[in-house]
């Protein structure tokens, strides 16, 4: 597959901040190479590392061969696309063929300045720093039990064990839904994610549409009834927040408040359960760093950060241009697609030293594994903190941790996602 990658003909309108090219290919002048990239091959989603290396230096704007999308690799350009709403829109159009009344309005993930500011808003205390800190006492009863019960049973998908159970057991906590219906949940946040992103790459299928649309319709249902349980018995938590929000003059109305119970349930599970797992590979692959880390638990901040760095949940992150434009000599059209591929920028050797070595200790680690500017993920710190409390539980449980096989792992069917969905582990207790 050969692929044009532009030079730098920059002008200051691009909406791309200048950088030192630092001499790599590619930067400077066209050139033609075959990069292959086919963003659902099995064996690239595997490992796209080294493809992503060779795309930053030789072609860092890419225009697909026969699609309408452009993928962007390095740092400074994922950055300055995702900082800037007004040149790139978070609001996608309907896919081809696709009547746009029948899709629904997107939550606020899918929304621009000023809507997104006013959503965003209603929800944000729930969600700083200091508020996910009191949660913190709460999340190391829960791990240690969903922990302990694993060491008891010795071999565990350690998925179903813990990866999925306590970042769902938190946020609907946060929520004020019942905990006990999290098997529900858990169906309808596979349904819901199952395909994210392929989309982009590959159009959805009528059916893939419809069956999003009752999704969402029998969520909508559930959030309604204990929506109005809230407004006649309130309670300290975030629904009864939103509902209160709702008639108290926010103009929010009744969908929004929907599509909000939504995001937030869907939005932070699958991701931090792909955070844990990732952690416990990359630990496993680095033994040297998981002694480290043994040794010294206080580092446990920092190999966090150094996971979502290293090992990306959220692998891509994609926007509409709202203007033509060019990028790198790559010419974009007002309403195309353009695709920041977060887990190559965040390899980016201009940005971070020796990129390729994963250090539990890494200072100076600004990764965008949360994406950057507006959009930046309203749940960084919950999903540190409870994957900061797995892991530290992990280590001080067990005496060591093995998975039984080398069997090659189930990967995330949606492309978002770089991580496993199922992961077998032996333990031995402390
Ligand atoms: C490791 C775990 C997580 C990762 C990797 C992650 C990643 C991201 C990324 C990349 C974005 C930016 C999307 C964009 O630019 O359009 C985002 C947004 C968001 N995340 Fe997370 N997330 C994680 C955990 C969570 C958790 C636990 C929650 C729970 C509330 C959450 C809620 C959200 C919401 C509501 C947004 C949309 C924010 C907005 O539109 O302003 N995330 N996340």
């Amino acid at each position: 597959m050969t692929i044009q990658s532009g030079g730098d003909r920059r002008t200051p309108d691009q909406g791309i901040a200048p950088r030192d090219s630092g001499g790599r290919d590619g930067y400077h002048r066209a050139v033609a190479i075959d990069l292959e990239f086919n963003p659902f091959d099995d064996a690239t989603r595997r490992d796209p590392y080294p493809l992503y290396e060779r795309a930053r230096r030789e072609c860092p704007v890419y225009a697909h061969p026969g699609l309408p999308i452009v993928s962007v690799f390095r740092f400074d350009d994922t950055q300055a696309i995702l900082r800037d709403p007004a040149t790139w829109s978070s609001h996608f159009p309907p896919p081809p063929g696709v009547d746009p009344k029948d899709v629904p309005e997107p939550s606020m993930i899918g929304q621009d300045p000023p809507a997104h500011t006013r959503l965003r808003s209603l929800v944000s205390q729930a969600f700083t720093p200091r508020m996910i800190r009191q949660l913190e006492p709460r999340m190391r009863q829960l791990a240690a039990e969903l922990i302990d019960a694993a060491v008891a049973k010795g071999e565990v998908d350690f998925v179903e064990a813990l990866t999925y159970p306590l970042p769902v057991i938190v946020i609907a906590e946060i929520i004020g839904v019942p905990a006990e219906d999290r098997e529900q949940f858990k169906e309808w946040s596979d349904r819901a994610v199952a395909n994210l992103g392929n989309a982009l790459f590959a159009a959805p299928s009528a059916e893939r549409l419809a069956e999003l649309g009752r999704l969402f319709d029998q969520m909508g249902t559930y959030f309604a009834a204990l929506a109005e349980e809230r407004r006649r018995v309130p309670r300290e938590d975030l629904l009864t927040g939103l509902v209160q929000a709702r008639f108290e003059g926010s103009k929010l109305t009744h969908e929004e408040m929907i599509r909000m119970l939504v995001l937030l349930l869907v939005a932070g599970n699958e991701t931090t359960t792909t955070l844990i797992g990732n952690a416990v590979l990359e630990l496993l692959a680095h033994p040297d760093q998981l002694a480290r880390l043994r040794a010294h638990p206080e580092l446990m901040p920092t190999a966090v950060d150094e996971i979502m760095r290293y090992s990306s949940p959220v692998q891509l992150d994609p926007r509409v241009a709202t203007r033509d434009l060019d990028l790198r000599g790559v010419p974009v059209r007002k309403g195309q697609i353009v695709v920041t591929w977060i887990g190559s920028a965040n390899r980016d050797e201009e940005v971070f030293a020796d990129p390729k070595r994963f250090d539990v200790g890494r200072e100076d680690n600004n990764h965008i594994g949360f994406g950057f500017g507006p959009h930046y993920c309203l749940g960084a710190s919950l999903a540190r903190l409870e994957t900061q409390v797995a892991i530290s539980t992990l280590l001080a449980k067990t005496r060591s941790f093995e998975r039984p096989d080398d069997e090659l792992l189930p990967l995330h069917q949606s492309i978002v996602f770089r991580g496993v969905t199922s992961l077998p582990l032996r333990l031995v207790p402390a």
